[in-house]
């Protein structure tokens, strides 16, 4: 059962196409891997799933509906959030205020209830507190939590970010590029905590990244852009033995 569809999804920039024609479908709890070349289109289509960019053409379904150019903050509610490949925290605030203001999202007192602070709201700001801070154990940022986000090594603001793009409950988490800046040994705890993540929020995944030993060891299936334009498809023995995959990136990259 798949849970994103896209149907000939195209996107123009004026006289640019990022994206050409693509049909790509991620399934249920699946974890899926997005590559190709700088340029190829990758986050334009992290874009177009999540309403900042309108389609040129075709059509985007999630979890049966059609989300074809809504607006990104319904795709959001609906379950679909993110991370971005230029960090986006409040870099002045704590660790767990970042986590917090992401969780108050899902606040449904009004205003008249919070200025008189009154029982409901009480009891959710409570609720809201105690997800902040589970979010952020299971990230791996509790001892951390009274930091200034911007004071946090790179690799952790790139966990703080995942942290907040998980406090909305989504179906699909999308990632984009988790790993950049990461040594090895970061990047092999990120690629536990992603295991960690569906396995705990019963998600699915979708990661663009450049680091093939994250990609090709994580991901149940790889879609590989290239001058967008859908390459090739497949589990990672199949893309990492394709001539056309290895010619336009592989071979430059790995
Ligand atoms: N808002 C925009 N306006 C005009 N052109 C854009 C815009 N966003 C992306 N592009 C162009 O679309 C193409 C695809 O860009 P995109 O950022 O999707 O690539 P990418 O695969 O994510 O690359 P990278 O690996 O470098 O992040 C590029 O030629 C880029 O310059
Ligand atoms: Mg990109």
């Amino acid at each position: 059962m798949n849970l994103l569809e896209m149907k000939n999804v195209t996107k123009h920039f004026g006289g640019l196409t990022a994206v050409s024609n693509v049909n790509f479908e991620i399934e249920k709890e699946s974890i899926t891997g997005l590559i190709g070349p700088n340029g190829a289109g990758k986050t334009t289509i992290f874009n177009l799933i999540t309403g900042v960019y309108k389609v040129t053409e075709g059509k985007i379904t999630f979890d049966g509906k059609d989300i074809t150019n809504k607006e990104p903050y319904i795709i959001a509610e609906m379950g679909i959030t993110r991370t971005f490949q230029n960090i986006r925290l409040f870099k002045k605030l704590s660790v767990y205020e970042n986590v917090l203001t992401a969780c108050q999202y899902n606040a449904n007192y009004n205003l008249l209830e919070a200025m008189l602070y009154l029982p409901r709201c009480k009891n959710q700001e409570k609720q809201l507190k105690e997800q902040a801070e589970h979010l952020l154990e299971i990230i791996g940022l509790i001892d951390r939590k009274d930091f200034i986000a911007n004071n946090l090594p790179y690799g952790l603001q790139r966990r703080l970010e995942i942290a907040r793009a998980l406090s909305l409950n989504p179906k699909l988490l999308l990632l984009d590029e988790p790993a950049a800046g990461m040594n090895p040994d970061e990047t092999a705890q990120l690629m536990n905590l992603i295991y960690d993540i569906r396995k705990k929020f019963n998600l699915s995944i979708l990661i663009i990244d450049h680091h093939m030993d994250l990609v090709m060891g994580i991901c149940e299936k790889i879609m590989v852009l290239n001058f967008g334009c859908k390459l090739a498809e497949g589990t990672p023995i199949e893309i990492q033995s394709n001539p056309k995959v290895i010619e336009a990136y592989l071979g430059v990259e790995g």
